[in-house]
């Protein structure tokens, strides 16, 4: 059986930078923390708590219900955060180690600027992703919604100035129905397009693997985002596809009769599950 791997595969840019991070405060004696799930991978977040690190949720910090004192070590996660955690965070004096990717900080920039300038926003994405729940709290006046059919129902004030922007795993092809639709129907809206390059290369290179392989597999954890669209494309053009978290979820019958397997993962996904897991495909 031949296993081919997609030719952009596991951690992105922004992942490795946030692992990064923490990797160089392993030593460091203060006490450690991690705002949330540093990246979408639980395999990721179990490395850390072994270096040392725990995990204080928003909630928890918003709410005074964490234990965090002058000093502490807080590693803000890819996603980002919010602008009250933000502010929360520099009053209670503890070290700020910002691992926000930065395209998200780009984006955010973005609409913190426009909204300063008067601007309405528009943005396309999931609104109870952790990113855009960072990203939506820097602006004032903002619409969410997630699809060309949603878009259509926006109202749009002539009088009023727009920037469109998105989430950075949106699928591009998505975005772009939405960006013409806008472009061709309104003159008042300027758009912000940052869709990260990772996501787009990773599902470009899933959409030609699957249709040339018996059986695709992809790999990460369920509540990435970037897995779950790598996961939908794959199905979509190959329904012989599976996603997995680690080698433990792999069922060795789905391998029956096949010839070649693809592999994907998601860019928060670590090279040592996506190794184990081909291990375990040939018999090692
Ligand atoms: Fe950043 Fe893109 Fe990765 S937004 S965290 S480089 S998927």
């Amino acid at each position: 059986m031949k296993i081919i791997r997609a030719e952009h595969i596991g951690f992105c840019f922004g992942v490795l930078e946030a692992v990064n991070i923490c990797d160089s405060l392993e030593k460091v004696n203060n006490r450690k923390y991690i705002l949330g799930m540093l990246v979408h991978n639980a395999h990721v977040m179990a490395t850390m708590k072994e270096k040392g690190f725990e995990v204080i949720t928003e909630e928890e910090l918003l709410k005074e219900k964490d234990d965090l004192a002058k000093g502490d070590i807080v590693v803000i996660r890819a996603h980002g955060t919010s602008k009250k955690v933000y502010e929360k965070l520099k009053n209670r004096k503890v070290k700020i180690y910002d691992a926000t990717c930065v395209f998200v900080s780009k984006i955010r920039k973005e609409i913190e600027f426009a909204t300063e300038e008067g601007y309405s926003i528009l943005f396309v994405g999931d609104r109870n992703h952790p990113e855009v729940r960072g990203i939506i709290s820097f602006a004032n006046d903002i619409q969410i919604f997630s699809d060309i059919e949603e878009a259509k129902k926006i109202i749009i004030d002539k009088e009023k100035k727009y920037l469109l922007s998105t989430q950075t795993t949106l699928n591009k092809k998505k975005f772009e129905e939405i960006k013409e639709y806008f472009k061709n129907s309104y003159r008042n809206i300027n758009i912000f397009d940052k869709i990260c390059g990772a996501t787009a290369v990773r599902q470009r290179a899933v959409e030609k693997l699957a249709k040339k392989v018996d059986r695709m597999v992809v790999i990460g954890d369920r509540k990435s985002s970037n897995t779950k669209k790598l996961y939908e494309i794959s199905y979509k053009i190959n329904e012989k596809t599976i996603l997995i978290e680690d080698e433990f979820g792999l069922d060795l019958a789905f391998f029956r009769e096949a010839e070649t397997v693809g592999i994907a993962a998601g860019a928060s996904t670590p090279e040592v599950i996506i190794k184990n897991i081909e291990n375990k495909i040939r018999g090692i």
